[in-house]
């Protein structure tokens, strides 16, 4: 059978933009942050695929300045997505050797958020396995 990739000659490097959460909500009649949340769980699945393929780094960027102009509701519900995530992964980054970086200004994010995002960069800093810029 015709392979569909060719492992030898795979990227070092992938980035992605986080878009159409809250359209994939709105197809499914959901709230916009249900779209967030399934939006995080594609982008661990999506991290968990790198690592099988052997992909050494991955970007996402997942907050722009811009989306500090969305309703306030919406703001506070996707920080306490971030904060989930944060807090139910922190040991997993450490168990599957994966190293989380930053992008951007997360000083703006909220101060436990930016605490918990700035232990999690120090605690991972020797992983080797992936990198995971997260901006
Ligand atoms: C775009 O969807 C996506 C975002 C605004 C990102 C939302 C951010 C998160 C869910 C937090 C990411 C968390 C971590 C831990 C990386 P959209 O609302 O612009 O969708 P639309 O274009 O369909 O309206």
């Amino acid at each position: 059978m015709r392979k569909k990739y060719d492992e030898n000659n795979l990227p070092k490097h992938i980035a992605i933009i986080m878009d159409g959460n809250g359209r994939w909500a709105k197809k499914r009649a959901l709230p916009r942050l249900v779209g967030h949340s399934a939006g995080v769980e594609a982008l661990k699945r999506t991290v968990e695929a790198g690592i099988n393929f052997g992909i050494k780094i991955m970007s996402f960027f997942a907050f722009s300045t811009e989306n500090w102009q969305r309703d306030a509701e919406e703001v506070e519900g996707i920080f306490d997505i971030i904060r989930k995530y944060l807090k139910q992964n922190k040991d997993e980054f450490l168990k599957k050797d994966i190293q989380i970086r930053t992008m951007g200004e997360i000083e703006r994010l909220p101060a436990d958020i930016c605490d918990e995002i700035q232990e999690i960069v120090e605690n991972t800093k020797n992983n080797k396995t992936i990198i995971v810029n997260i901006g």
